[in-house]
């Protein structure tokens, strides 16, 4: 079973566009889990554009799924950590004034730095995952560091999927396959969608989780977000 981790970054958008609790983002992350989704994924950015970081403690008490939490591992991204306990960490290497997340670890360069946030994480009990391009040797390193799980960056798949999908989905499927000889759970995210999601998933050996936030939360206004959750639950299960 892939687990479908539902990123409501966009809802805090909203919300803060007006200030005020409209719509309510804790309400909408029980009503996720409500309608069907295996997990909450936020990321909490320093400059609060979005989620906040008192937003994902507040969440922490209603994820009753896994709970997610993403960032860069700075010592506020900690701190959250600390209260939060969520399931899993997901540490990515945005700077801080970043829109989104657009590339993944190297981590050969940041190895010793990573590898001091690991044991922060895994002390705290919390589940680990390196956010990275689908690359042998990201796979490698994150192995030899002790990761438990990797995230592919799924933004170049997204893009090659309408030219040539099997080329785009064929760089994934040969890593996942030495992920998973090296122990490594594998996640995917960014710019996944009712289009492109099944083919990944048919493609992709042992796809633990996907967390998805743009695509999903932009056709829950055509479709409701009960109805939008189930379209891409049965994506993962086709
Ligand atoms: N994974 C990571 C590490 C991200 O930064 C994001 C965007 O917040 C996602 C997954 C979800 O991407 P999208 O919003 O395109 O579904």
């Amino acid at each position: 079973m892939t687990r479908l981790s539902v990123n409501i970054n966009k809802i805090a958008t909203l919300r803060n566009a007006r200030g005020g609790n409209m719509p309510n983002l804790i309400q909408f992350a029980i009503d996720c889990q409500n309608f069907g989704a295996d997990g909450i994924t936020v990321h909490p950015r320093p400059d609060e554009r979005h989620v906040t970081a008192s937003d994902a403690l507040d969440l922490s008490l209603v994820v009753a799924q896994e709970y997610n939490i993403e960032g860069y591992p700075d010592e506020r991204y900690f701190k959250i950590l600390e209260k939060a306990k969520p399931a899993q960490a997901t540490l990515v290497p945005d700077g801080p004034h970043i829109l989104t997340s657009s590339e993944g670890w190297d981590i050969q360069k940041n190895f010793d730095f990573l590898k001091e946030c690991l044991s922060k994480i895994h002390a705290l009990g919390i589940r680990s995952s390196l956010f990275v391009a689908p690359e042998l040797k990201q796979i490698e390193q994150a192995a030899k560091l002790g990761a438990h799980c990797i995230e592919l960056y799924t933004g170049p798949y997204a893009y090659g999927y309408s030219q040539d999908r099997i080329a785009a989905v064929q760089p994934y499927a040969l890593v996942s396959k030495f992920a998973v000889e090296c122990g490594l759970g594998i996640n995917a995210g960014h710019d996944l969608s009712l289009e492109n999601l099944r083919f990944f998933k048919q493609n992709v050996q042992q796809l633990k989780e996907v967390s998805i936030g743009h695509a999903l939360i932009s056709d829950a206004l055509y479709y409701g977000i009960e109805n939008t959750i189930h379209l891409y639950k049965r994506c993962l299960i086709d």
